[in-house]
């Protein structure tokens, strides 16, 4: 049996270790073959192939990005879909693929899968936004990158008594602050899932700054302040047809030095989140689930992802997948903002 792996969409650290488990996997237990479509769906349309043998993935665990590159392409644009890609296929006797991708990506593999053709899922997205499994690989790595340069940003705050103000990724979704933003001890966590007025957080800042503090705000790129309607984005569309966010932090900057007398900075984060080594926990967790799609294809499971539910790795229609996002529950929020302030 050939299979095809493909990555698509933002990438993603630990992209590398799924594509290691399943080739390692695929070959070692059912001697099965494998190639890699370059640059996501892309490659699927133009039938752009590279070969993985055994040694192609050798060591890569540890790297980030992808070593099949990625995109943002929509696999039914410019002349793809079900026929062609079904066509490119068998021409390049392909019998099952592998698509490792965020609900972009899983979506468009359910639509190619209900025309027939036999897909399964990978979940992937450091927004750790997607449903049905309990992380997704790369969200630790980008929640400790994130850690880290929040805690350097606390230190210069403190030596010249200002208020810091962090951006970090989370279009929909507030994982990557709210765990951040807890693990360096911020004094407001802002993100998408909970509108919050100027006024309130300006009050946090006080407060933390009338203890002697150096007030630490991290705020998600979607987060959207009592006063907007929709998230903050100067940088047009991206090419999914989605608003490319980032900016907020500097929008909240002079708000919160006027309102609050305080000399304040803001930094985005940006893609410093999703570069580089992949954490421990994310290299298991990539590997695993790279592992479990060969099951999946082996018990011709078409139209399905694996996910992670506890400690265990299972198999889940895209339907449960796509139906809705992982947004922070009520609950995270109100035990995180008990420390606000
Ligand atoms: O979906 C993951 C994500 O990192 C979002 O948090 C962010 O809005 C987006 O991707 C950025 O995408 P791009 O790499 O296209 O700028």
């Amino acid at each position: 049996m050939k299979i095809g792996i493909l990555t698509s969409g933002g990438d993603c650290p630990g992209l590398n270790a799924v594509i290691r488990g399943a080739v390692l996997k695929g070959i070692k237990v059912h001697g099965q073959e494998f190639v890699g479509f370059r640059d996501g769906w892309r490659g699927v349309v133009e039938g752009d192939i590279m070969e993985l043998p055994r040694h192609s993935v050798r060591g890569i665990s540890k790297q980030g990005g992808t070593i099949l590159g990625t995109s943002r392409t929509n696999p039914f644009d410019n002349g793809g879909g079900p026929e062609k890609i079904k066509e490119n296929l068998d021409r390049l006797g392909i019998d099952a693929v592998i698509a490792i991708g965020g609900e972009g990506t899983l979506a468009a593999a359910k639509r190619l899968t209900d025309a027939g053709l036999k897909i399964v899922g990978v979940p992937k997205t450091v927004d750790n936004d997607l449903d049905a499994t309990d992380y997704t690989f790369g969200f630790d790595t980008a929640v400790q990158i994130a850690t880290e340069a929040i805690d350097r940003l606390r230190t210069t705050g403190e030596s010249h008594h200002r208020c810091m103000i962090a951006e970090v990724m989370g279009r929909n979704v507030g994982w990557i602050a709210l765990h951040a933003g807890m693990a360096s001890g911020a004094h407001a966590i802002l993100i998408p899932e909970q509108q919050v007025s100027i006024e309130q957080i300006a009050e946090w800042v006080t407060e933390a700054h009338e203890r002697g503090r150096a007030p630490l705000v991290v705020v998600a790129e979607g987060f959207m302040p009592g006063h907007m309607e929709a998230p903050h984005s100067e940088r047009g569309l991206d090419t999914f047809g989605r608003p490319r966010l980032g900016g907020i932090g500097q929008q909240l900057e002079p708000e919160l030095e006027r309102r609050t007398g305080l000399e304040t900075r803001a930094t985005v984060l940006g893609h410093i989140q999703r570069g580089g080594v992949p954490s421990a926990f994310d290299r298991v967790l990539a590997t695993r689930l790279g592992m479990a799609a060969i099951d999946a294809v082996v018990d011709r499971r078409w139209g399905t992802m694996v996910s992670l539910n506890g400690t265990d790795v299972e198999h889940v229609d895209f339907d449960h997948a796509l139906g809705q996002i992982k947004s922070v529950p009520q609950h995270r929020y109100d035990e995180a903002a008990i420390l606000f302030g």
